[in-house]
């Protein structure tokens, strides 16, 4: 029998194995080698994300989800009835819940994601959850332009982008404002943008946050390396590499980087590339802003800021923003 629930065929720009190829050999032949943070999500790096959202480190996920709950009904009261929701980096599909549960008749939701197995996990057990929905789910890098399915547009009122995450950090200043103008011109004018950001605060917090004492944010970065063994015909030694990061003050970023633990070469297919012992590769960059500043950034990006919400210790911000 046809599942009763409506969700669309998965719409599939995720990309190919010689952009990843590319990409990897682009950054390793850098003076200050570099992987970018985007292919960390795998199925096994997905896992290992949804793993670090539950540790007791990282504030970041409860804080949000927090302040969604509290207040999912002053954010169904502004996007009103009827409303198309597209989610940027939509991960296990959780935090949209919150919104959905509130919304009044939502008409279609489009998850974009690079993560093709967790993207279509979680759109399945959505559609199950709200019947009523239209899904159609899109496995993409969103840096990359793209559009919206048409058929998503015919039955919405209004359309609102969700960003949740603080995963807006994982750009640099440049990079989140041409991001936000993307973004600005897949919506439309008047759309709504409701981004999660993580705030500047002590170092210590910040620190603890991205180096748990289970190690699973270390098995999250160094998962980046099994990958490239995997799928590019690579031969990192696991063992030769360890976790770092700290919080660059000046830069307002936490820095995840690999360190290499000896001098080595490491092949990635015909490729050769040497380690000097202490040598790192930057893998992400968690950019933490106050919310003036965040403001700021998304008014230059043509969105008019239209409220901030933290939490009691303003450890995290929810921006609720509008294409002007
Ligand atoms: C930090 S996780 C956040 C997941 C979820 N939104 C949350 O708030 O818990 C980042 C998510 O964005 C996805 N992602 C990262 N870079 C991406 C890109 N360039 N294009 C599409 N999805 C991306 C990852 O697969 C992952 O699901």
């Amino acid at each position: 029998m046809a599942p009763s629930y409506a969700l669309e065929r998965l719409q599939d720009l995720e990309p190919t194995a010689a952009q990843f190829r590319s990409a990897v050999l682009d950054g390793l032949a850098q003076r200050q080698k570099r992987l970018p943070c985007k292919f960390f999500y795998d199925a096994e790096g997905s896992r290992l994300f949804d793993a670090i959202c539950d540790l007791p480190e990282y504030y970041p996920t409860r804080t949000e989800c927090r302040i969604l709950e509290v207040r999912a009904r002053d954010i169904a009261d502004l996007l009103g009835r009827r409303v198309r929701l597209v989610e940027f980096g939509s991960g296990a599909g959780y935090k949209v819940r919150l919104l959905l549960r509130t919304l009044s008749e939502p008409a279609a939701y489009v998850p974009v994601d690079i993560s093709r197995s967790q993207l279509l996990s979680a759109a399945t057990s959505l559609a199950r959850d709200f019947p009523a929905l239209h899904i159609a789910p899109m496995c993409a890098d969103y840096t990359q332009p793209f559009s919206l399915p048409n058929s998503t547009q015919k039955v919405a009122l209004a359309t609102a982008g969700f960003f949740p995450g603080s995963t807006i950090g994982n750009f640099n200043p440049e990079q989140a404002w041409a991001f936000l103008a993307q973004a600005r011109r897949l919506l439309g004018r008047g759309a709504w943008m409701i981004v999660g950001v993580d705030v500047h605060k002590d170092s210590a917090v910040l620190n603890a946050a991205y180096n748990d004492a289970a190690g699973v944010t270390a098995a999250f970065n160094l998962n980046l390396l099994r990958r490239i063994n995997r799928e590019l015909d690579g031969t990192f030694d696991l063992e030769a590499f360890r976790h770092r990061a700290f919080y660059n003050e000046a830069e307002r970023r936490i820095e995840m980087h690999l360190i290499s633990l000896r001098d080595q070469s490491v092949d990635v297919g015909d490729e050769a590339f040497t380690f000097a012992a202490g040598e790192t590769i930057h893998t992400e960059d968690s950019y933490k802003y106050a919310i003036g500043d965040f403001q700021r950034l998304a008014a230059g990006a043509g969105f008019e800021p239209v409220a901030a919400w933290t939490d009691p210790d303003r450890l995290f911000a929810i921006h609720m923003l509008r294409a002007s």
